[in-house]
């Protein structure tokens, strides 16, 4: 499905819960919201739109949250959707503190990758983060994934100036010993964003001395690599170097929007053309919605920060 700007857009970012057993201050900065068991869409609902999304062209599936862990019966959707042909991908991101238990389950039932959230590599820094998380159990859902074949690892690390820029070279060291991908994400105007401390992903590539580039522009990231390194760097950099003219994504949120634009308050309601049973009229809905995507943010430009707060869109 190409949009109104030329654009080719292929991939889905599901959440399936707004609920988190984390609590990270970025994230949730006032604490959470909850909308309710009753508005969360339902799995065959969830099921509905992918289908319609395969049938537009849409190949690249992602599962978000607040934590899609915590969303009961996550691995039975996992394997539903899996299942549906035209879905060429279906990843995670997932904080990781319960990958340890159920990651063997997801990848059986079809899940190709999971990108896990990690800010620190110290433990009282996490608890500080996260508000209270225990990073032992988020390192050993690392290691579940990476022993399921859930693989390659991605690390999502959200670069912080006065939190975790310190620590830059230890993430980065982690790629001279494993085959991850450890990325770097400048902190974005999300909600009520509990933080400040934004870092623009060319100070953050000055401190990788050594490091070269790499010729892999898939997606949003720059990568970049020590020599000879089993691993990957990547820096993403959504605010500094927006990469709107190769967004090729749109968002459902848990209670049945869609979000055509990460940085866009704008969203539109799927119930209606949901609770029609005709998969025809849910495609011409869906189809309808893309067209009105956004050509751009205008973060840079001094636009006020999305009210929907991050753990109610995902990433
Ligand atoms: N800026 C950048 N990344 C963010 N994330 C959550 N909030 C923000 C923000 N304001 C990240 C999480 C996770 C992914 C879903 O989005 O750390 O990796
Ligand atoms: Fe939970 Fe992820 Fe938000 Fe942290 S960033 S509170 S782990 S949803």
């Amino acid at each position: 499905m190409i949009d109104s700007f030329g654009r080719t857009i292929d991939y889905l970012r599901i959440s399936v819960t707004d609920r988190c057993n984390l609590r990270c201050v970025y994230c949730m900065p006032d604490g959470f919201e909850d909308i309710g068991h009753d508005r969360v869409l339902s799995f065959e609902q969830i099921e509905r739109v992918v289908r319609a999304a395969v049938v537009l062209g849409f190949r690249k599936f992602r599962l978000t949250g607040g934590e899609p862990l915590v969303r009961r019966g996550v691995v039975r959707l996992v394997e539903m959707l899996a299942a549906i042909p035209g879905v060429d991908e279906l990843n995670m991101t997932s904080n990781g503190t319960l990958l340890e238990g159920m990651a063997a389950q997801l990848k059986k039932a079809g899940l190709t990758r999971v990108n896990i959230s990690l800010d620190t590599l110290r433990a009282d820094r996490f608890r500080e983060i996260t508000r209270g998380g225990d990073i032992e159990a988020a390192k050993r859902g690392i290691a579940a994934a990476e022993a399921a074949g859930l693989s390659p690892v991605r690390l999502n690390v959200v670069a912080m100036r006065g939190f975790n820029d310190d620590e830059i070279l230890d993430f980065a060291a982690m790629t001279k010993e494993k085959p991850y991908d450890i990325r770097f994400i400048e902190l974005m105007p999300i909600g009520k964003t509990g933080r400040s401390g934004f870092m623009p992903a060319h100070e953050i590539r000055a401190v990788l001395k050594g490091c070269e580039p790499l010729d892999d522009r898939r997606g949003v990231a720059e990568y970049i690599a020590y020599p000879g390194a089993p691993g990957r760097i990547g820096l993403i950099s959504p605010i500094s170097a927006h990469f709107c003219g190769g967004c090729n994504k749109i968002r459902l949120t848990s209670d049945g929007r869609i979000k055509t634009c990460l940085h866009s308050n704008s969203e539109e309601d799927m119930l209606p053309a949901l609770r029609d049973r005709s998969d025809e009229a849910l495609r011409r809905a869906l189809g309808e919605i893309i067209l009105r995507k956004e050509e751009r943010h205008f973060i840079a430009d001094g636009m006020a920060p999305i009210e929907r707060g991050m753990y109610r869109i995902g990433g």
